[in-house]
């Protein structure tokens, strides 16, 4: 077989996957819809049947600040946990694992009160974000560890962290975005200190019984970026401060290099509805155009 190791089992952390197929983050827009997380959970399960051994959900913000803007992607209350706790519980029916991505958007955020680490706006924003205060950034590391404890009670089996793709924890790493002369800026230790220190913090809360992934920006595809030994730097640090995986992300969202097909055909999702009868329906939920 020419991947001999894909069918294998793998072990992160406290979770054995049962083959290394992962269905990576992508964000689906439904959390808005009625029966959002039912649908949600069809969506997941669906693919969990189709084999694949680890999903992670699309980003779930840790603070009201860190939104896309849609209102629809907080996690950090018992109430969300409790809506939540229905995909998970369709995924490991199905023989798989769930990991929920906990993404600040930073100065991606198109909600007034975005903020960065320095009130810099990001060339595909029109919003104008505030630098963080120092003492404002405690509070967004204890945010964290709420939410994977969060994730935690509602059956996820971990959480990743978006450190990738040009986000708030993305932009504190990098000098093209990060301008501050604290604590958490100037040298690379500094700029790293809030990407490790979040690992750090969610680790202490969540003990050794929920994995930590998390997704490291391997090629920036902006001026500014991270350098090679940076990265070897900042996966160091990370395993160091309790990451059980390094997931990969390339290229901020502001690259002028395209790394996401955002064209999804709608029809693909009825091809594989299978029971209209009211029994399980492993389709997204959409209604035909
Ligand atoms: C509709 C859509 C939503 C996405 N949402 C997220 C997200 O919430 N979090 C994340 O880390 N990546 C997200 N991504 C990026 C994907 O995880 C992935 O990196 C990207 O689609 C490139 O995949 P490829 O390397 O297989 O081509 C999203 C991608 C798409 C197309």
């Amino acid at each position: 077989m020419r991947y001999p190791h894909l069918f294998q089992p793998l072990k992160i952390g406290p979770v054995t996957l049962e083959n290394r197929l992962m269905m990576g983050s992508m964000h689906t827009g439904m959390e808005g819809l009625p029966d959002a997380f039912d649908r949600l959970a069809a969506f997941y399960r669906a693919r969990a049947e189709g084999g694949a051994g680890l999903i992670v959900t699309g980003g779930f913000s840790p603070t009201e600040d860190g939104e896309f803007g849609d209102g629809d992607s907080l996690f950090n209350a018992a109430e969300h946990a409790e809506t939540h706790a229905v995909i998970p519980a369709a995924v490991h029916a199905a023989g798989a694992r769930i990991f929920l991505q906990l993404l600040h958007a930073g100065r991606y955020s198109k909600r007034p009160d975005a903020v960065a680490p320095s009130a810099i706006r990001a060339p595909i924003n029109r919003n104008q974000p505030r630098a963080l205060a120092a003492d404002e950034i405690p509070a967004i590391i204890e945010a964290y560890g709420r939410s994977a404890v969060l994730a935690q009670q509602a059956g996820y089996d971990g959480v990743e962290i978006m450190g990738s793709e040009g986000y708030l924890l993305t932009q504190f790493l990098s000098p093209r975005t990060n301008h501050r002369e604290d604590d958490w800026g100037g040298s690379f230790a500094n700029r790293a200190r809030l990407a490790v220190e979040v690992v750090r913090h969610v680790r202490g809360c969540v003990g050794d019984g929920l994995a930590i992934a998390f997704r490291m920006s391997m090629l920036d595809l902006v001026e500014g970026g991270l350098t090679g030994d940076e990265l070897v730097e900042l996966a160091t640090l990370l395993e160091a401060a309790g990451a059980d995986s390094l997931t990969t992300g390339i290229g901020w969202h502001e690259a002028r290099v395209p790394t996401i097909a955002q064209a999804v055909p709608r029809r693909l999702c009825f091809g594989v509805r299978t029971d209209q009868s009211g029994g399980h329906n492993p389709c997204c939920g959409l209604q035909p155009d």
